[in-house]
């Protein structure tokens, strides 16, 4: 535990309750708007929220993987837009300078970013490159002491925000494997950097992506995460691992938000003379979805504290990811069911959850990826 026990019990009770008072009844309204209300945002802040995992001695509470795990489960209770506001500070966005950053990056970058003054984006994808994020093309020459930045990056979360983009770009255009790849930091607003109009979305509005375009965008050597070439594609993957665990807790999170509607609903709503929650065929969905959340609430406390530990979880974490996307789809679609007709119309906010936590299975990393790590791992563990 990185904080006191009462003070953390505080503040988990405190998200809880801001969650179930300020959020929950404002889903529709940044749903329908796509919109994230700035007094939600300036209330994000005053909760630390932006700084769940950045260092206390960079303005951020410094929370454990565990602990930050369990605190994104609260958030999960709600439409994932809220917590994608800052969701990218604490992770995608931030954590690169937190693993390899010099001393100079993380005085500069983490105190704005823990507090929310600048949002943070991760920039890795692009339009030829997805899963495949080794053959990225975008490119950073060198010139003088500066690099020169071109090329194109795509679906990028909070990009229209954002104040600084952590950016893989090739510096060894010989090396075309991880070793050409290289980390920056590229502040928003300086020329040569563009951002495309925000992408409209099967789900999750309130939280934007958009393209952000690189054309002669020139930054000084400073910004090169760690001052160090061709370490870029293992500082993204590094920032992955630990992404994953947390998109893992909002799964979790989502999913118990949506047991606990069905649970209700099924206990008001009645058929045949008697609350549909009587008939076993009903038990049968909530029972399936109440013990495949536990399992992936287990298994991802398990990841979260052996990372904690220490310890190597690359495995572990594509395994919560695969496990936690794939079950929160399943149980969205169980809740859509138990809520009949209901569950198809927007008012009920079923079917926004339902569409919203369908990117689970795509974003950092897709549930093929997350295959392909788990067995890949598991083969190198059985050469040793
Ligand atoms: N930690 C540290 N180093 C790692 C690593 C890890 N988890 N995974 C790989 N590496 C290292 C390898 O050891 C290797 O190093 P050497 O060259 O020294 O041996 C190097 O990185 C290259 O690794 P691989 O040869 O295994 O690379 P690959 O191309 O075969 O496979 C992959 C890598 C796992 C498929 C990877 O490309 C991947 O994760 N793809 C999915 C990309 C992804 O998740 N994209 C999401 C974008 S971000 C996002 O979605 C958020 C948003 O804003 C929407």
């Amino acid at each position: 535990m990185a904080l006191d026990r009462d003070v953390f019990d505080q503040l988990i009770g405190t998200v809880r309750r801001f969650v179930a008072e300020k959020l929950v009844p404002r889903e529709a309204e940044v749903a329908d708007a796509d919109q994230m209300p700035a007094d939600i945002v300036r209330k994000m802040r005053g909760l630390g929220l932006f700084g769940l995992s950045i260092p206390q001695g960079y303005g951020g509470l410094g929370l454990s993987v565990e602990e930050e795990v369990r605190i994104i489960i609260e958030l999960g209770r709600t439409s994932p837009a809220f917590r994608s506001t800052f969701g990218t500070n604490n992770g995608i966005g931030s954590q690169g300078i937190v693993i390899d950053g010099t001393q100079a990056q993380k005085r500069k970058y983490l105190p704005p970013l823990a507090s929310g003054e600048i949002v943070g984006a991760f920039a890795l994808t692009e339009p030829g490159s997805g899963s495949d994020a080794k053959s990225l093309t975008a490119s950073a020459r060198k010139k003088g002491s500066d690099y020169i930045l071109n090329g194109t990056k795509r679906f990028i979360t909070n990009a229209p925000t954002a104040g600084l983009f952590t950016v893989m770009a090739r510096t060894d255009p010989e090396n075309k494997g991880a070793g050409g790849i290289s980390a920056f930091l590229v502040e928003a607003g300086i020329p040569g950097l563009t951002l495309g109009p925000p992408d409209k979305k099967m789900g999750q509005q309130g939280a934007h992506i958009c393209d952000v375009i690189f054309e002669d965008c020139r930054v000084p050597a400073e910004a090169l995460i760690g001052g160090v070439e061709g370490q870029g594609f293992k500082t993204a993957m590094k920032v992955l691992d630990r992404g994953r665990l947390t998109i893992s807790g909002m799964c979790i999170g989502n999913a118990e938000r949506l047991i606990a509607d069905s649970l209700r609903y099924a206990r008001e709503r009645e058929q045949f003379g008697a609350p549909i929650a009587e008939f076993q065929l009903v038990q049968a969905m909530l029972a399936d979805s109440e013990t495949e959340c536990y399992a992936a609430r287990s298994m991802v406390m398990d990841a979260a504290r052996r990372k904690d530990a220490g310890e190597s979880i690359t495995k572990a974490a594509a395994m919560c990811k695969f496990y936690c996307s794939e079950m929160v789809g399943r149980v969205a679609d169980r809740a859509v069911q138990i809520h009949g007709g209901a569950g198809y119309i927007a008012e009920y906010g079923i079917e926004r959850f339902y569409r919203d936590v369908r990117l689970y299975r795509l974003y950092e990393g897709t549930s093929q990826i997350q295959q392909l790590i788990i067995a890949r791992e598991m083969l190198k563990e059985a050469a040793r």
